[in-house]
Formats: structure tokens, C-alpha cells, sequence
């Protein structure tokens, strides 16, 4: 088994000042420990458990098989915040993010949107002669969600001009909770369903149903990512010394000192779902106005996400310059695509040195070198998140690192990672206007 290559040298935190916080944490690692062995999912932490049960695999996959067949080539997603964002970063960091020439393709349709909605009915309507042509993937936990309904509604319309109600019924699949409303209402209309353990949250859901049958269906090895994530929580579970908590516990020093922004700074553009992701992970998990024991405490740590090198031109000036405020992680890996290179003779001449004859990707690795060596000669933390390669096997590793990294943080924080009360806020007050 090869691992993420995770690189914290220059963390800039003193070893000694992190054993606190790993004794702190052991109990816990017992915790988690047993919620990775419960198939019953009774524990808050149940999202471990995912890449050990090969139940929830294998109801997908059966599930996958029956809406295969050689004429499907779209698959929408309808489904927002944990309901889609997993899976896109999965779908974008293996197949790039312009995906238009794939005969097979993945759509998501998060927001309400006009253009989308458009843009999702030339695909969906005028893009199709029969319902074996596309898959839609209804993904609401609470089955509630204002937008994604929406969407569902403005799209079946208008499906429903074109073909027979039982055929369209036969390419829906409704994933949700057990009991919620939309559950039943998938089996009164016939919609095929699956259905997301209790007690994970969607920000967790990636290795459940939610990612698994939108990426079986796209052809993306969820074996491997799988596999992926079982090894990272292998590691992460076995002893004290391991990434997720060494992770969190950089983390929450810094953020005690004052550094209370994390920055996930990808240096391949694929990547970048992977930190709005991760964004919506620490947003939501740490981001709190109380407690766990109920007392107000308005904490957070502010997740951001850039972009190598792109965010350089709009970013490095505020890195370098201003507060010193932000942990950094770098995180990259071998980039995929033709071998650019550039000409021995440039067209354009005495503008850029030292390009000539190089390829592209070791034009990229000296700006990482470049970043790297700026953050030392500053004084500046950061770490890395090496990966041996851009494929299922180290994005499961990378995303599993991350949920059970954000648990510890939590444990840390002593806040409940899993909940979102304050997102009702919001919530509560679209209803209200809509029902005006
Ligand atoms: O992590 C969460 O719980 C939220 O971000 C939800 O995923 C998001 O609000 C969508 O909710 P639902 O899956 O119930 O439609």
C-alpha cells in the first residue's frame, strides 16, 4: 500500500507542543476505532464505517448494472452542498474539468439557476430520443431541499412532455434517508432509491450511496476509491502517530495562535472541488455558535481554497504581504495530459528566461519550489499533501484523511462535528417567504 506523501516540516509548530493534544485524543481514537467496526451505524461518527461495508457496495453496484446499457451517456445529479460536492471533486480531479468530448458524462445541478436549468434541458430533453440516454440522480438527505426539488420539478415537466411517465420513473433514483418524505414519494412514483444511513451527514456521505452510484455510473473505479479510503482509516485508526490527528492538531495549535485561516493551495486546477469540499467539511463541522455543552462560543476556522498558479496573480500579495493569519496546505501531483513542451527557439523572445526547451509540468514544479522556498524565507507555515498519482485510489485516501482529520479537530474544539444548527437560520426563512 502507497500512501499520500504528507509532508509537515514546516508546519512551524514545536513536536512537544502537539503531545498534549494527541494525549487528549487517544480516548477518542477508541471511539472512532469501534464506530469503523459498527455495520449497525448507531455512532455520530458513522461515516467511517462506509468504505468497510461492502452492503451499501454492493446494493449500488447491483443497482448500477440495471441502468447501464450502451446508449446512457448522461448523468445528472440533483443535489447540493453533502448531496453533490463529494462526488463532483471525485468526478473532476479523475476526469478533468473540461469533460464536453466524453461520450459518457456527469451533470450537476446544485443551485436553482436559470442558465443551468436551460443548460441542463438541451442536455437532458433536446439531447436525448429515449430515457435509456440518461440517468437522473435525485440526492436529498432530509429530502426537503428547497433547490433541489425545484429543480427536479422544472426538469420532470418538462421530461414528462417527451415521454411516458414510466419510462422516465424507470431512470430516476432517489437517494435518502430511510423515513423522509421524499422516500415515499420515490416508491409512489416508482423511482428506484437508496437510501444514506442515519447517522451520516451529507458532508460525509461521499463513500455512501450519495458519491458511489453517480460515480459507478460514470465509469470511475469505486473500488479503488474505496480501497482508498479503507487504508487511510486503517492508518489513521491504528495508533496516535498518524496523519488525520498530527493534521488537526496543526491545526488547532495554529488557530489557538492566532492563524485561524486555512488555505487549501492546489496546484492542479482538477483539484479544485476537492478544496470547495473540503470547505463545506470545516464550514460546517467546526464552524459553531456553541458548544458541546451548550455554551455560546462562536468559534471557526476560516477555510479558503487556491489555485497554483493561477491565485498567485490575485492571492500571493495578501499571503505574503499582509496578516500572517493563514495555514497553507500545498497539495499536488503528477499532472496528466500531453507533455507540452516548449520550443528550444521561442517565437517570442527575451521576454521570459529560462523557459526555453522545458515541458510544461517542470514549469509548474518551479513555482511550487517557488512557493515553497517564499513561505520558508517568510517564516510562513505550511504543509503538504503529496500525491503519488491523480486516481480513485489516493482521492478515497485524501477524502477519508480529511473527514476523520475534521472529527479529531472537533473533539479538540469540543464541538459536535456533525450537526449544522444555524443552517436552519436560512432555511426556515426561504420557507417562510415562499409561503407567502
Ligand atoms: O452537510 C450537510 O448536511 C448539508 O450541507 C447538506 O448536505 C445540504 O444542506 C443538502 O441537504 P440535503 O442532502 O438534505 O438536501
Amino acid at each position: 500500500m502507497e500512501l499520500l506523501n504528507i509532508i509537515n516540516n514546516n508546519a512551524r509548530i514545536i513536536p512537544t507542543d502537539l503531545s498534549i493534544h494527541t494525549q487528549y485524543l487517544l480516548p477518542y481514537l477508541d471511539d472512532l476505532k469501534r464506530a469503523s467496526e459498527d455495520s449497525t451505524f448507531s455512532t455520530p461518527e458513522a461515516s467511517i464505517r462506509l468504505p468497510f461495508d461492502e452492503e451499501i457496495r454492493d446494493e449500488v453496484r447491483r443497482l448500477a448494472t440495471k441502468l447501464q446499457n450502451p446508449k446512457l451517456k448522461h448523468i445528472v445529479v440533483l443535489g447540493i452542498g453533502g448531496s453533490n460536492l463529494g462526488t463532483q471533486a471525485i468526478y473532476e480531479a479523475t476526469h478533468g474539468r473540461h469533460t464536453e468530448f466524453r461520450p459518457l458524462r456527469l451533470f450537476f445541478g446544485d443551485t436553482v439557476s436559470p442558465r443551468l436549468l436551460t443548460y441542463l434541458t438541451k442536455i437532458l430533453i433536446e439531447g436525448t430520443e429515449s430515457p435509456e440516454e440518461f440517468v437522473i440522480n435525485l440526492i436529498s438527505k432530509s429530502g426537503t431541499t428547497t433547490e433541489t426539488i425545484a429543480n427536479f420539478e422544472v426538469l420532470y415537466e418538462r421530461l414528462a412532455k417527451k415521454f411516458s411517465a414510466e419510462a422516465i420513473a424507470s431512470r430516476i433514483v432517489a437517494t435518502t434517508d430511510e423515513g423522509s418524505k421524499l422516500r415515499h414519494t420515490a416508491d409512489e412514483n416508482g423511482f428506484h432509491h437508496l437510501s444514506i444511513p442515519k447517522n451520516v451527514g451529507g458532508r460525509f456521505s461521499v463513500f455512501s450511496a450519495v458519491g458511489l452510484l453517480p460515480l459507478e455510473l460514470v465509469g470511475i473505479d469505486t473500488k479503488q476509491l474505496l480501497d482508498g479510503a479503507r487504508d487511510m482509516a486503517e492508518l489513521c485508526l491504528k495508533t496516535a502517530e498518524n496523519p488525520a490527528l498530527t493534521s488537526a492538531a496543526l491545526t488547532y495549535t495554529h488557530s489557538k495562535n492566532g492563524i485561524n485561516i486555512n488555505n487549501s493551495f492546489f496546484f492542479n486546477p482538477e483539484l479544485e472541488s476537492c478544496g470547495k469540499w473540503y470547505r463545506q467539511l470545516m464550514g460546517e463541522s467546526i464552524g459553531k455558535e456553541k458548544d458541546i455543552d451548550g455554551k455560546v462560543v462562536r468559534t471557526g476556522i476560516t477555510p479558503m481554497v487556491s489555485i497554483g498558479s493561477t491565485d498567485l496573480h490575485s492571492m500571493a500579495q495578501l499571503y505574503f504581504g499582509g496578516p500572517r493569519n493563514i495555514f497553507h496546505t500545498l497539495i499536488y501531483g503528477p499532472n496528466k495530459g500531453f507533455d507540452a513542451q516548449l520550443p528550444s527557439e521561442l517565437k517570442l523572445q527575451n521576454l521570459v528566461d529560462g523557459i526555453n526547451g522545458k515541458d510544461v509540468k517542470s514549469i509548474m514544479n518551479a513555482i511550487i519550489g517557488g512557493v515553497k522556498a517564499a513561505f520558508v524565507k517568510n517564516a510562513m507555515p505550511y504543509t503538504e499533501i503529496n500525491f503519488p498519482e491523480i486516481n480513485e485510489y489516493y482521492l478515497g485516501q485524501y477524502l477519508q484523511l480529511k473527514m476523520i482529520e475534521m472529527m479529531f479537530l472537533a473533539k479538540l474544539m469540543n464541538l459536535n462535528a456533525f450537526d449544522q444548527p444555524n443552517v436552519e437560520d436560512y432555511k426556515d426563512e426561504t420557507r417562510r417567504l415562499l409561503s407567502i
